[in-house]
């Protein structure tokens, strides 16, 4: 009965967004103006009315990116069960940090990792978590290369070591990195930008080049970061190079498919992905391709020693490790308290299947394709190449502030302006939804020429 009516709230709520405007056009002002005036804490409100307040604040309010023609930055629209998920987590509020606290929810994440890590390829006994996006995995990432690389590091910190180490990625990785370097004190400098062939892959030769240069330097190169699904233009390095490359110099190759990674379910695109089986430690977001709100990250490692040890620790007030085939994950990861963040993955999963999954993530995929060929035909040009539904375009004399701000006036769709190879800016747009039709696609193409 419950599940009945969230289900036709829920379904009453994607209408109204979806036949709404997707762009909001309020100044910080207007909002704080308008909490001031009403919410000032003195006295307790009817909880309907500041439901019903706080809805409608967030349907004026934000850029729905559940919409059908948001054509963003990898949010998703969610599915039904991801949703249901959330509320029983809110409700339960178990508590994840130690085994023995929630062992339900400890089970059923594992469970779930399990079965994802075995899709990419990665042994039976790997380690992996659930953490708050992809930010987090890439840190762990990170902070477990360099314990394994360095044996002084977790002890007696970088400045220990003999040898500034360094990582190797493009450009166009994600830019997570550039604040994981600092924040672990390796320094935004021992980020090497490997250069790009024309498609936006990391170059092998430039790859290979900087770390002989760098190891003559005497500095200590230690991992290369692949990307599955760049940010702005969804390129794929080549990433059996990289495995070869990495296994051949000794490095740790981290591939951070956290968009690209939910592709690994789909026959026509998994291709695309090979080599990831070869990766020391994969990030994946459950928030962006697999369709499940906010905020839900993965991380995979095919050395849970070295992960043990790089978030190893033991205090009293906590209680004692728990004996048999289990982990603690407030020791094996970088959170402590932790949400049961893998269970709107694991009903999402079940409420649809592998099959079903397959049918979403490929129709995005198609829809991808009818965007890029719809594009072509009214005239634009496509300036990457991706398997992925992710497709930069431009034409002569573009303004993309312009174009993007009468866009958005309009309310025709939400896409952003990228520099793909750091070149000139573009449009962008990705196909995030796995409602968006072909029908929205051709009417937004049609509108965008009425911009001209
Ligand atoms: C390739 C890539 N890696 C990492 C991230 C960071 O993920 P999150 O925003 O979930 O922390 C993003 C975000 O878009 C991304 O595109």
């Amino acid at each position: 009965m419950l599940l009945d009516a969230l289900r036709s709230r829920v379904s009453e709520v994607q209408d109204v967004i979806a036949a709404g405007p997707i762009v909001p056009r309020v100044t910080p002002d207007e909002i704080r103006r308008d909490l001031a005036s009403r919410y000032d804490f003195t006295k307790p409100l009817a909880l309907p009315d500041v439901v019903a307040d706080v809805e409608q604040m967030l349907q004026r309010w934000q850029v729905h990116v559940t919409h059908p023609r948001y054509f963003g930055l990898f949010n998703p629209s969610v599915t039904f069960a991801s949703i249901v998920a959330d509320t029983l987590v809110a409700m339960y509020n178990p508590q994840l940090a130690t085994w023995r606290t929630s062992p339900a929810a400890n089970e059923i994440e594992r469970h779930t990792l399990t079965w994802l890590a075995g899709k990419f390829g990665l042994p039976a006994e790997s380690a992996a978590s659930f953490t708050s996006g992809g930010a987090e995995a890439n840190l762990s990432a990170v902070v477990v290369a360099l314990t394994r690389a360095f044996p002084d590091y977790g002890e007696h910190g970088l400045r220990a070591l003999p040898a500034q180490p360094t990582v190797y990625l493009t450009a166009e990785a994600h830019h997570s990195l550039s604040k994981i370097a600092h924040m672990t004190g390796l320094g935004r400098r021992a980020i090497r930008t490997v250069a790009i062939d024309g498609d936006l892959r990391m170059d092998l030769d430039d790859l290979a080049r900087r770390v002989a240069e760098d190891r003559r330097d005497g500095l200590a190169p230690f991992m290369v970061v692949g990307t599955a699904g760049t940010t702005a233009a969804g390129a794929i390095d080549p990433l059996p190079d990289l495995a070869r490359f990495c296994r051949s110099e000794g490095l740790w190759f981290h591939v951070d498919a956290a968009w690209g990674g939910a592709a690994i379910l789909a026959p026509s695109l998994r291709g695309h992905l090979a080599g990831i089986d070869a990766a020391d430690s994969i990030t994946c977001d459950a928030h962006k391709w697999f369709s499940v709100p906010m905020a839900a990250g993965m991380f995979f490692c095919r050395h849970p020693a070295s992960v043990d040890e790089a978030f190893r620790v033991q205090t009293s007030y906590m209680p004692g490790k728990t004996l048999g085939p289990v982990r603690d994950p407030y020791t094996t990861s970088v959170q402590w308290s932790r949400r049961f963040i893998g269970l709107k993955l694991f009903l999402a999963l079940t409420e649809r299947g592998e099959s079903g999954y397959v049918e979403m993530i490929e129709h995005q995929a198609r829809m991808g394709e009818v965007l890029r060929d719809s594009l072509k035909r009214a005239g634009w040009r496509i300036v990457n190449a991706t398997p992925l539904p992710l497709v930069c375009f431009t034409r002569d004399g573009l303004v993309p502030a312009d174009f993007l701000a009468a866009l958005y006036q309009r309310q025709i769709a939400w896409m952003s302006e990228v520099r793909p190879g750091d070149g000139a800016p573009a449009l962008r747009a990705c196909v995030t939804s796995f409602r968006t039709t072909e029908a929205d696609i051709e009417w937004v193409v049609r509108e965008m020429a009425a911009l001209a």
